[in-house]
């Protein structure tokens, strides 16, 4: 049998194995044995170079064409067999959403207090008309500093015990954003007054112990628009206060106090006793009124537009509201810890149904 019918007989046998595999591992042993390291592609390759100078470059150009042929026919049979193999993967595994909730499920499944607290917190600012902005937990250092007034010599920037990130060459050095204080830049260099936000998420500091892990929550809160002052931000921190600690009156201490972002600026205390524990004030958040450079520094004009901010940490108040006194806990993983802290999952919070009940 002459060289092109030997080849010809290869590639009609092959050709004819491909269409007829019925699953890629099939698929992968007919590849094997024609194009791996003994199959007979590959074979006829090596024996190429006893022929005569002459004849290799012509037989050399045929078995290449019956390669590429093989080759082809394995790539469109693979996309062809993976297309199928996805259909019926998405046949089999077919999930009925109208279903009801296993019971079993329910019953070990738990929300985790922050899950809780954070649903608890949005429920009330959207009642107050808030949306909710977010931002990345990598940010430069523009928006976590320097446009919030705190300038590169500023002792708070070393006070945050911020995570540095290597910088990469060309680019400015990125930080784990220490505080949720850089979405107001972000929204207010985005967005056009009026404002009105709130950003939870993730911060990090390098901190460990009893009331500190690296990572934690907070939550910020924004509000820019004309005519603002103190006395909306007082309100607005009351309600929240209510509304949050579940009680009609709330006794509350504004605290003169100092954030660079801030004039003038305010820490909130709240009577222990809302929390049923007397002779106490219970620091629960960080407010002001932005400060003018702030508001200048996000392209915007302090004469037209005011406004007030706040911050919290969502991990804090969490403890605060349900009792638990080690914030590792929190992170542990921990399913007995869990099982006593966690929130059912169906009981979700509204103002109208109740927050944690
Ligand atoms: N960024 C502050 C912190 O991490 C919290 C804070 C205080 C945020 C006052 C604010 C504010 O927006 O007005 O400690």
């Amino acid at each position: 049998m002459s060289q092109d019918n030997k080849y010809q007989d290869l590639e009609t046998i092959f050709l004819d194995r491909i269409d007829s595999a019925t699953n890629l591992s099939d698929l992968e042993r007919i590849r094997v044995a024609a194009m791996g390291k003994k199959g007979q592609v590959s074979l006829l390759m090596q024996e190429l170079k006893n022929l005569l100078p002459e004849h290799r470059k012509i037989y050399g150009q045929s078995l290449n064409a019956v390669k590429s042929k093989i080759n082809a026919s394995i790539k469109i049979r693979r996309e062809e067999l993976e297309k199928l193999q996805l259909e019926s993967r998405l046949l089999r595994e077919v999930t009925d959403v109208t279903l009801p909730i296993r019971p079993d499920s329910l019953a070990m499944g738990r929300v985790h207090p922050i899950s809780q607290v954070l649903e608890e917190i949005v429920e009330i600012f959207s009642d107050l008309g808030f949306s909710v902005a977010d931002g990345p937990d990598i940010d430069n250092e523009d928006n976590c500093f320097t446009k919030l007034n705190i300038p590169s010599h500023h002792p708070a920037r070393q006070d945050m015990d911020t995570f540095f990130l290597k910088a990469r060459s060309g680019c400015s050095r990125k930080v784990l954003r220490p505080h949720t204080s850089s979405v107001q830049i972000r929204t207010m260099m985005t967005q056009a007054p009026p404002i009105k936000i709130i950003a939870p998420g993730r911060v990090y500091r390098c901190d460990n112990d009893k009331t500190h892990t690296p990572m934690f929550h907070q939550v910020e809160g924004l509000l820019i628009d004309r005519g603002i002052h103190l006395g909306h931000l007082k309100w607005c921190l009351q309600e929240f206060c209510k509304a949050f600690f579940e009680v009609d009156k709330v006794k509350m201490r504004f605290r003169a106090s100092h954030f660079p972002f801030t004039e003038p600026s305010i820490e909130v205390d709240i009577d222990a006793d809302t929390i049923g524990k007397p002779g106490e004030w219970l620091e629960v958040l960080g407010s002001g009124m932005v400060h003018p450079k702030v508001i200048r520094n996000c392209g915007l004009d302090p004469e037209c537009h005011q406004g007030f901010a706040f911050g919290m940490g969502l991990d804090r108040i969490a403890m605060l509201k349900y009792g638990i006194s080690d914030l590792r806990d929190m992170f542990s993983g921990d399913l007995r810890w869990m099982r006593h802290y966690g929130f059912m999952p169906l009981d979700v919070p509204t103002l109208i149904g109740g927050l944690s009940s």
